[in-house]
């Protein structure tokens, strides 16, 4: 069966919200319990498919996962053999990629397809192969698979060329038990990245500087088992954050670190939008009309390119002009054809998005045309006048969990709506 959101716009969002732990930081610990050399108790991880493909990879190269509650699972991979990620299972998440990493440092070798995810542009991963050989390891692509292999791993000076989350995060990974010490240069700064190195570190790595652009890594021999809590999901967050606004809403998004959403917290202020900002939670609310502005997507700490979509939703209903231009993916703006069918008027030139804000939107059958574009779509049908229908919601539910039923739960009339037919791997 396929499935899609039905949502009927027009609700102002009231109420309280809870956040559930990051995507990006739970697709790369689970792969890294594989370096472990106890079982490892994982808490706060979100209830999304990309977990769940992530789980399964691990139980079939061998590691045993028992779920603890709802949120917590108990993993112990210290009797896996298999440096060998499946096939299939690699190709459907983009952070698979993490399992190299984990499995290099672990078994000095590893073998994975290359990774699927987000349709965003091209995403190479040369400077994880980059990072993987300053590090001793010999690198063979043969017909989509990667194959990583080392006699010593050791220590090495690396400097990545572009910022890039998952190349930083797979060093720090792969050079967690290397011999000797590992500087990275130009590493990513995002929360996600820092919650790595903090799991890490509670099993005894020696990893510091993890949210400045300097990491350095002693490798250690040894890595004890540890129970963790998942940091919360600053895009998440973000994304609530912007259904509250779009909908004239007043909204308090609790499990959050007001921290990590700086930026997106800038924004919105300077939107007209209200922000008060508690220990672990932020109430978003609109006293005053909205304001064009302008967007430049950058890494952390600079406005994230995963609430592009978003955002620029938001400015669709504001009256003026405004300018969101995308920094770090090629193909990101997909999602405005689906917009337009909605009555938004934006034209793309290059890497700016140029939007003719109106103030309004209208309801039309939309597709999701990958995860942040999908979030997008739910806000413009939550502000828009009218029925809107969202096909492709698997691309949604890879990264939010259980977002009808939050969102219902501040007010939403929103549904998900089985029909017969299968889910597409497409791109809109
Ligand atoms: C991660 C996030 C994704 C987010 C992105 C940027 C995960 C699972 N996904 O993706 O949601 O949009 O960070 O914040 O955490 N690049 C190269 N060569 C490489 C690697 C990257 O040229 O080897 C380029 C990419 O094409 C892109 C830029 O670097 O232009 C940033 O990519 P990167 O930060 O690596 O993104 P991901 O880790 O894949």
């Amino acid at each position: 069966m396929e499935k899609k959101f039905v949502v009927k716009g027009g609700n102002r969002l009231t109420g309280d919200i809870y956040v559930s732990g990051a995507k990006n930081a739970a697709v790369a610990i689970i792969p890294a319990v594989i370096l472990s050399d106890g079982p490892c108790t994982l808490e706060n991880v979100p209830k999304i498919s990309d977990v769940s493909i992530g789980l399964k990879i691990l139980e079939e190269m061998g590691a045993s996962v028992d779920m603890v509650d709802d949120t917590t699972f108990r993993i112990d991979a210290t009797g896996l053999r298999n440096s060998a990620v499946p096939y299939e299972m690699a190709r459907k998440m983009r952070a698979s990629y993490y399992f190299l990493g984990a499995c290099l440092g672990k078994f000095r070798k590893a073998m994975a397809s290359m990774p699927g995810g987000c349709p965003l542009g091209d995403r190479p991963i040369d400077m994880h192969l980059k990072a993987f050989e300053t590090l001793g390891a010999h690198v063979d692509i043969v017909n989509g698979v990667v194959n990583v292999e080392s006699d010593s791993l050791y220590g090495g000076h690396i400097y990545f060329d572009k910022v890039s989350v998952g190349a930083t995060m797979n060093a720090v990974l792969a050079a967690a038990k290397a011999d000797g010490l590992t500087i990275i240069e130009n590493a990513a700064r995002e929360p996600h990245v820092v919650d790595l190195a903090n799991f890490l570190n509670s099993m005894g790595a020696d990893i510091m500087g993890a949210g400045t652009d300097v990491i350095k890594i002693r490798g250690v021999g040894y890595l004890r088992g540890t129970t963790y809590s998942i940091v919360p999901d600053q895009i998440e967050a973000g994304t609530y954050m912007i259904a509250a606004a779009a909908t004239k809403g007043d909204v308090t998004i609790h499990n959050v670190i007001p921290k990590h959403l700086e930026s997106i917290t800038a924004k919105l202020e300077k939107i007209g939008v209200k922000i008060e900002e508690f220990d672990d939670a932020v109430r978003v609310s609109t006293p005053n009309p909205l304001v064009k502005a302008n967007v430049k997507t950058s890494p952390h700490p600079g406005f994230p390119t995963d609430m592009q979509p978003q955002i620029a939703t938001l400015l669709t209903l504001v009256e003026g002009p405004s300018l969101v231009t995308e920094t770090i993916w090629d193909s990101r703006f997909a999602y405005v054809e689906e917009l337009r069918r909605m009555g938004a008027n934006i034209t793309i030139d290059g890497k700016v998005a140029i939007i003719e804000g109106t103030g309004k939107l209208r309801g039309a059958p939309v597709k999701a045309c990958d995860l942040r574009a999908g979030a997008a779509l739910i806000i413009a049908g939550l502000a828009a006048e009218g029925v809107t229908e969202i096909e492709d919601i698997h691309h949604i539910e890879r990264g939010y969990e259980d977002m009808e039923k939050k969102l219902r739960g501040i007010g939403a009339d929103i549904e998900k709506r089985y029909f017969p037919g299968e889910p597409v791997a497409k791109s809109c």
